[in-house]
């Protein structure tokens, strides 16, 4: 079995929030990080931040809604390390919050389609060659509590979040009979810019369902995400894991 030392990732959403924080999780247990991210800036200033503190980290700007754009991606970090081992994919987009299903335009639908569901598959796509050859690999992607039970409020990032739940259930077993295990990650509030940027009725809307009355922490996120990729959690695969403080017991 691999050890983690040995390994490479790519961590999508890496230049901030639970990206940002598997990434740095991971990096300190000694795997090769490649991170992606659309946002170039947020991505130098990571890259400079783990260069400080000694961490492996290299960066790719891609916009995983478009496909072209990550099969180049992918190709270029396969050049560099042929032996792919994990994906973790934290890009989202909540669209736009707080608002009726009645008020929600097609086109911010759509765009968060695009990210949450569109991009999701099309990474899960392209890395699976690689990890078939090798017959080893560890998919995860992060959805969230409101694609299991749906928020008010925001339409189209449950429904989107709810597809990708769907999209890990096919897709696990797929691939059940090689190494390669395809999960999923359902956090209910975990403070980051995402959260920041939304309107404060509709954050208090979802840390009032969280049974711990209290969000969650990078760190927390950052150690279940370690196990789920982590070889010894090597039986489960098609699953959404919780981490949301008592919200769902399901
Ligand atoms: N923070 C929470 O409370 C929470 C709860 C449940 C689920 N989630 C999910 O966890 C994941 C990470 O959330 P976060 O709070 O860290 O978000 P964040 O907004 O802090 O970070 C997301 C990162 O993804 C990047 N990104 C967005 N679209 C992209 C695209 N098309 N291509 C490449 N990169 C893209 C952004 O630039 C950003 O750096 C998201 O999928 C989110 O939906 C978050």
């Amino acid at each position: 079995m691999t050890e983690f030392s040995q390994q490479t990732a790519i961590i999508v959403g890496a230049a901030r929030g639970i990206g940002r924080a598997a990434a740095e999780r991971l990096a300190g247990r000694g795997v090769a990080i490649v991170a992606y991210d659309r946002d170039e800036g947020a991505l130098q200033e990571t890259a400079r931040a783990f260069a400080d503190k000694g961490l492996s980290f290299t960066s790719q700007a891609v916009d995983i809604t478009e496909e072209k754009a990550v099969d180049a991606a992918v190709a270029e970090t396969l050049k560099a390390s042929p032996s792919l081992h994990i994906l973790i994919n934290c890009a989202g987009s909540t669209g736009r919050t707080g608002i009726k299903t009645h008020e929600v335009e097609a086109e911010n639908f759509d765009e968060v389609y695009r990210i949450n569901l569109r991009g999701a598959f099309l990474m899960t796509k392209a890395v699976l060659p690689a990890m078939l050859a090798r017959d080893y690999g560890r998919i995860l992607h992060v959805a969230s509590i409101a694609g299991k039970d749906g928020n008010a409020g925001m339409q189209a990032y449950s429904a989107t979040k709810a597809g990708l739940i769907g999209f890990v259930k096919s897709a696990g077993k797929d691939y059940a009979e090689t190494g390669i295990t395809i999960n999923a990650l359902a956090p209910a509030v975990i403070y980051t810019d995402m959260v920041a940027a939304m309107p404060d009725h509709q954050v208090k809307y979802m840390t009032d369902r969280i049974p711990m009355k209290r969000t969650g922490q990078l760190a927390e996120a950052a150690a279940v995400i370690e196990w789920i990729v982590s070889p010894d959690c090597s039986f489960t695969t098609g699953f959404t894991f919780d981490l949301s403080g008592g919200r769902a017991t399901y």
